[in-house]
């Protein structure tokens, strides 16, 4: 079953054309990040513009590259959420007056659920129902989750952040330091060469008995970043002078440290109190290389498989829409072509 999948939540217009689930026959991506780098964050009204300009362009790349036609795709899938309104909008218009006139479903997918998805779409990878239960870790410049998986399309949200996400934590930080944007990448190579036990940057919600508990989630499983950063600001206002070489480099190391541990503990936790087969990382911060080690050692302290996100698929893309959809299609859950775009869709929880 060929999928023509079509992802626009954020600030990547993208379409792909996937076989069977796993196989990319093409994987299109036009990244705005240029468009937003001068306001150092995506602006949703350039986000939409961009999105009107390159989406059938971008549709025509994936069919083109992938050999195929509209004629011969067997369904379309298209995030319907969540994600900024006005920019899932353009892809789910797109999506449905193609599905209309070509008379061919439409599957809508979770945009968390694409990422989750993502981790299969390697020639390697295990067949998804050989490792479920499983416990995944999605982290981006919007969100910071994790996510009990009983199998495609069952999911338990076990935690979230409660403040900042682990991008936007890094992000905003690369702001501060006039390093420019998208934080993450800029982060990690300023980082090279650092400390990172140069400054202990604090990772979030470590004081159990501190302030009242308002949320539907563990504590222990939930993130938060914002003290972090206020830490960070805090460290670098008290200096008097601008840090630069060794002493920025150990700044950066020092803070990547703080949010990747911040992650890592809470996967940890997971991991003990849920028996699962294997665990996953995904989504666009996933690209970190400290966070790959630090998950790579807790998969061998612990003896459970991990399966990581391939970097081509970590950030926004739509062949994981597509993959995704499949999924959905063979298992013969909910495929219904949803109505409208839901920009604050959840993972539905399962019990
Ligand atoms: O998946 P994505 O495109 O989702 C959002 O649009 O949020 O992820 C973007 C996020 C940004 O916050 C960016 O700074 C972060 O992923 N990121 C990284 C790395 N590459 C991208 N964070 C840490 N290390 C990286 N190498």
């Amino acid at each position: 079953m060929k999928i023509l999948g079509i992802e626009t939540s954020c600030d990547e217009t993208a379409a792909a054309v996937v076989e069977n689930g796993c196989n990319v026959l093409s994987n299109a991506i036009y990244s705005q990040i240029a468009k937003h780098r001068p306001y150092g964050g995506v602006v949703p009204e350039i986000a939409t513009r961009s999105h009107v300009e390159k989406l059938p362009g971008i549709i025509e790349e994936a069919l083109e590259s992938a050999g195929e036609t509209y004629g011969s795709i067997d369904a379309l899938a298209v995030t319907y959420g969540p994600g900024l309104a006005s920019s899932l909008l353009i892809g789910f218009a797109a999506a449905k007056t193609l599905a209309q006139r070509l008379g061919k479903p439409l599957i809508g997918v979770n945009h968390h659920e694409g990422h989750l998805h993502s981790i299969f779409m390697k020639a390697d990878a295990p067949a998804p129902e050989d490792v479920f239960p499983m416990l995944g870790l999605l982290v981006s410049g919007g969100d910071s989750s994790l996510v009990l998986m009983q199998q495609p399309g069952r999911y338990k949200l076990l935690g979230s952040t409660i403040d900042d996400a682990a991008g936007e934590a890094l992000d905003k930080a690369a702001a501060f330091l006039n390093l420019g944007y998208p934080g993450g990448p800029i982060i990690q190579q300023t980082a090279e060469g650092g400390n990172p036990a140069a400054i202990r940057f604090p990772r979030g919600l470590d004081q159990s008995d501190r302030g009242k508990w308002i949320y539907k989630y563990d504590r222990n499983l939930c993130f938060s970043f914002s003290g972090l950063k206020t830490s960070l600001l805090t460290y670098v206002k008290k200096l008097d002078h601008v840090p630069e070489g060794d002493e920025l480099r150990d700044i950066c190391a020092s803070y990547q440290e703080a949010i990747c541990d911040a992650l890592v503990i809470r996967v940890a936790r997971a991991l003990e109190i849920f028996p699962v087969k294997s665990f996953a990382c995904a989504d666009g911060v996933s690209l970190n290389k400290v966070l790959r080690e630090k998950m790579e050692k807790l998969s061998e302290s612990t003896g459970i498989p991990l399966l990581l996100c391939p970097p081509a698929y970590c950030t926004d893309n739509a062949a994981m829409i597509a993959g995704a959809a499949y999924e959905k299609v063979r298992l013969g859950l909910d495929s219904d072509e949803p109505g409208d775009v839901n920009p604050n869709l959840k993972l539905t929880d399962w019990e």
